[in-house]
């Protein structure tokens, strides 16, 4: 089990990160989009959901486990794709990677990350492989088809991402792609020697910090450097036929990641899908999408049974992940929460993000007065 850190929610652990990471590299982590009402909105539609418990239900044992595309899984949380995590710790990737593993919990690699996903794939567990397609769609069919070999069990497309995110404070902090130093993110950096030495200062002795990790060697770049031709994301021209293209390359599970409307899960369960992400990006694609526990009834009236149902964005607490559970997800992915882990004390913060998610999730059921997952479709208020 991991220590706590001092550390005793989320909220804690995201104290901690703030504190760590320069201004730049936190709100890359942290913010949304915009106005960043969406954020708001996924947090406010978790709380607006109440329960009404049953009591004298003998909740002395508490099973919190799933199955997971058939598998086994100690509870129905999988830890989401997150590009850059590597600029929160040192080989962020695997440390998350690391705790997801010895909590025999999935980990989905992002297609963003900076760190080889041969590297990342050694921590062992159950992998995923999260895609953004790239303008060479042929360097896109080169990762999915690396991703097999490592043994990847799903491939996640990422598609509510169809052009770039508007993220002002981005272009301010001089932190696009290339990286680029100002006055304003020097002071930064220079402020945070904690970050400065144990992250930046371990990267630059081995030759600067990695992009596009994902990419064969000759494509590979440095965040102060742009992307070679080719090399960049570029979604905005695909369409229903580039995802039955996918489809017939890769053997494993399908799952499509930012589904919001029960018209798109049907597709995507006509195009041979095995699940969707009901996801808004953790509000960092649309300001102004509807918040996905609001989404999410709908898709499962749709699509429920049929494909497996993930959902994420404001992933917080356990409650919000048996709030998800009954209304009808299969199991949730959690991003910032885990991040927050990273940056505050790299695998034991991943480890002890996951390990109050777990506590509090098994706390929930049993004031709940339900034993199970199968208990809790009944436990909502209305
Ligand atoms: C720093 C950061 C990087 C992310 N990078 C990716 C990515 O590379 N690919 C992807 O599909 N989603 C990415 N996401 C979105 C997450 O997979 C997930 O949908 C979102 O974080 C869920 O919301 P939450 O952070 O509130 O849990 C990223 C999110 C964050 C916070």
């Amino acid at each position: 089990m991991a220590g706590h850190l001092g550390c005793y929610n989320i909220a804690d652990l995201r104290d901690r990160a703030k504190r760590r990471l320069p201004l730049g590299i936190w709100e890359y982590a942290e913010r949304g989009v915009e106005d960043e009402t969406g954020m708001a909105r996924n947090r406010a539609a978790f709380d607006r959901i109440t329960f009404r418990p049953r009591v004298l239900r003998r909740v002395d044992r508490i099973d919190t486990s799933v199955s997971i595309f058939g598998q086994p899984t100690p509870m129905p949380l999988a830890l989401a794709p997150t590009g850059a995590a590597g600029l929160l710790w040192h080989n962020g990737d695997l440390a998350l990677a690391r705790a997801a593993a010895a909590a025999g919990l999935p980990f989905t690699i992002s297609s963003a990350s900076t760190l080889d996903v041969d590297v990342i794939a050694s921590a062992g567990g159950r992998l995923w492989f999260q895609l953004y397609l790239w303008e060479d769609r042929s360097l896109s069919m080169a990762v999915v088809d690396h991703a097999a070999e490592l043994g990847c069990e799903a491939l996640f497309v990422t598609l509510d991402m169809a052009v770039p995110p508007n993220r002002e404070y981005i272009h301010r902090n001089g932190f696009g792609t290339p990286f680029t130093l100002n006055a304003r993110n020097t002071i930064d950096v220079l402020t945070h020697p904690r970050w400065l030495a144990g992250v930046m200062g371990r990267y630059m002795l081995s030759g600067g910090i990695p992009t596009q990790a994902n990419l064969p060697d000759r494509l590979r770049t440095k965040v102060t450097k742009g992307a070679p031709p080719g090399a960049l994301f570029k979604q905005d021209d695909l369409d229903w036929d580039g995802i039955r293209e996918l489809r017939d390359r890769w053997k494993g599970r399908l799952i499509l990641k930012g589904i919001l409307h029960p018209a798109d899960a049907e597709q995507a369960l006509a195009a041979g899908a095995d699940g969707v992400v009901v996801s808004n990006h953790g509000g960092r694609a649309l300001d102004s999408s509807v918040a996905t526990i609001d989404a999410l009834p709908d898709i499962v009236r749709a699509v429920g049974g049929k494909m497996t149902i993930f959902l994420d964005s404001g992933i917080r607490r356990g409650s919000d992940i048996v709030k998800a559970r009954a209304l009808g997800a299969d199991a949730v992915l959690a991003g910032r929460a885990p991040l927050y882990g990273l940056a505050a004390a790299g695998e034991a913060g991943v480890a002890r993000a996951l390990e109050l998610l777990r506590a509090e999730t098994a706390r929930t059921m049993a004031m709940l007065g339900t034993r199970n997952f199968a208990e809790v479709a009944d436990a909502l208020a209305d």
